[in-house]
């Protein structure tokens, strides 16, 4: 399976560190952000990957990853989305033509985690799974609603009164119908094309499964969750 990291985004929420580089190459310890995500990838045997940018400061991936191959990649490739604040799944139909109608798994750029993916990896076989974790502010994430069979019947953005304790994390396997259900999504209230409402097509279809996620997991796109990355890698390097 290939792979697609998604790192757009201005990284606002990160002023004025986001004004010196791109929000996924501020480092988390002692690494830039996104060789975390990259490090999953590869050690779910993932080697071909394509890197969503945006912003301005875009041309700094290049120098830090290069070719990539002094982290395990054997085949980079960049994208480059015109609209840095166009959502998720804009960012992610870039793909469309690297995953060429086959399965891919993505991940956000400000997403660590040291969980083991390889085996929802190798068993996929179609439609979409998400990976979850317990956090005790739901409210930050998208969250699932699951019905008596655990199974999820909705995903809501950014809820105030969250369904569950849990955050759909920014990790996903799709196949490739993912990029018809993109051309079908319309800019939510925040003028973004959402993740989550890819998501609802998937459940809508029956088609979404998931998965939790054993070990840590961590956005780091505020001030208090990179530092929190940045204090758990430190123990945990
Ligand atoms: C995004 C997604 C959200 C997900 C989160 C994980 O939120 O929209 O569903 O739970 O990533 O990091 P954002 O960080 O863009 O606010």
């Amino acid at each position: 399976m290939k792979g697609v990291i998604l790192a757009g985004g201005l990284g606002s929420r990160l002023y004025p560190l986001t004004h010196v580089t791109n929000k996924h190459l501020l480092p988390v310890y002692n690494k830039p952000m996104i060789h975390y995500p990259i490090a999953t990838l590869v050690n779910a045997g993932i080697n071909e990957i394509l890197i969503v940018v945006s912003g301005p400061h875009v041309g700094h991936f290049l120098g830090i990853l290069k070719n990539g191959e002094e982290l395990g990649v054997k085949h980079l490739e960049y994208a480059y989305q015109e609209k840095p604040d166009g959502g998720i799944s804009d960012a992610l139909s870039l793909a469309e033509s690297f995953a060429d109608e086959k399965p891919i798994c993505v991940i956000l750029g400000d997403n660590t985690t040291d969980a083991d993916i390889s085996s929802a990896v190798s068993s996929f076989k179609e439609g979409a799974t998400v990976f979850l974790k317990k956090v005790p502010d739901p409210e930050r994430f998208g969250v699932p609603e699951f019905n008596a069979d655990r199974k999820i019947i909705a995903i809501e953005e950014k809820p105030q009164k969250p369904k569950s304790d849990y955050a759909v994390t920014g990790l996903y396997i799709y196949d490739g119908k993912a990029f018809d259900y993109i051309r079908e999504l319309k800019p939510s209230d925040r003028g973004q094309l959402e993740v989550s409402d890819l998501n609802n097509i998937y459940i809508e279809k029956g088609k979404l499964h998931w998965a939790e996620l054993d070990g840590f997991w961590g956005d780091a796109g505020t001030f208090d969750s990179l530092l929190e990355a940045s204090n758990y890698w430190k123990k945990n390097k």
